[in-house]
């Protein structure tokens, strides 16, 4: 086996959770357009798994002593119909594919290889997925082909279309934000790493309903997220994480008095309770971090930072 030093190593898993991160928002892109049925469910469920291939690699990136991995890979966003979506995503599989098999022949650790074999097995079995989603799809549309071309959608309003963008950019942000402070806090607290990985994709729920309503508009989803804040110790990572999702439901709140379309208010109007929820949750989560401690207890001063999660292996 050819020496691949960690530098090297770090590159390769870098370049894949790239990639993971754009199959996730390529495969929820194309599961909005799809519109809703069963083929978008199960699109959407893939993305669900590119988003624990997205984490473990993560994982492994900072174990190793890199960063946590932000960028988007390539994302195909040709094609014009199901079909040609699916055979977009069945080709995102086959050069998955292709690097994990590349990949397993030059890296040694055995854990790391049992994980990028769990994520090679998901790959296989998507592309032929997406294989038979792509017949399903053609199948579909010469079903319906002649009854669905007369009506138009009506152009959205503004507003509408402003709020629904704006919470596509959030949501966005929000599920790489949790998704990277997951990975981050797992060895210091699984409670809290797993409630930021639910809510992760709490949040993609949240990015699918607006998604959803800006296709049926005649609209296009949003690429782009806001800005991430990621600080490296757990305290801050939740402050940060309650700030958001409180300024989020303020947001919300003051799209829906302006907003018109019922079915654009409906969403942001339920994403904004569950925001509520979440900043609920994450000051719960916080608390787990300052134990109220009697007086006779020594207390810990200790900083918990990035540092001390890097095990070099
Ligand atoms: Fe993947
Ligand atoms: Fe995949
Ligand atoms: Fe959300
Ligand atoms: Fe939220």
């Amino acid at each position: 086996m050819p020496q691949t030093t960690q530098a090297n190593l770090i590159q390769m898993l870098e370049a894949a959770a790239h990639d993971e991160h754009a199959a996730i928002i390529q495969y929820l892109r194309h599961a909005y357009m799809m519109g809703e049925g069963e083929l978008a469910c199960e699109i959407e469920s893939i993305a669900r798994e590119e988003m624990r291939h997205f984490w473990i690699l993560s994982r492994w990136i900072v174990r190793l002593g890199g960063q946590p991995p932000t960028q988007r890979g390539f994302t195909d966003l040709s094609g014009a119909t199901g079909p040609e979506w699916m055979q977009r995503d069945a080709a995102a599989e086959e050069r998955a594919i292709a690097m994990y098999e590349g990949y397993l022949a030059r890296i040694a650790d055995p854990d790391l290889r049992a994980d990028i074999e769990f994520i090679l097995g998901d790959e296989r079995r998507h592309h032929g997925d997406f294989v038979h989603f792509a017949d399903k799809a053609a199948l579909e549309m010469q079903a319906e082909a002649p009854a669905e071309e007369a009506a138009e959608a009506p152009a959205m309003a503004p507003v509408d279309k402003d709020a629904l963008e704006w919470g596509v950019n959030h949501e966005y942000a929000a599920i790489l934000q949790y998704l990277v402070h997951s990975f981050l806090t797992m060895d210091k607290d699984e409670e809290i790493s797993s409630q930021l990985m639910m809510q992760a994709i709490n949040e993609m729920q949240h990015m699918g309903w607006f998604g959803e309503e800006l296709v049926e508009g005649g609209e296009e989803m949003p690429l782009t997220h806001h800005p991430l804040a990621l600080p490296t110790d757990p305290q801050a990572m939740l402050e940060a994480d309650i700030k958001l999702e409180n300024e989020t439901a303020a947001m919300y709140g003051q799209f829906i008095e302006k907003m018109v379309d019922p079915g654009a208010k409906g969403v942001i109007d339920d994403a904004r309770g569950q925001e509520l929820y979440h900043e609920n949750l994450f000051g719960r989560l916080l608390k787990r971090l300052k134990p109220v401690r009697s007086p006779s207890e020594a207390p810990t001063t200790k900083v918990w930072t990035v540092g001390t999660l890097k095990r070099k292996p």
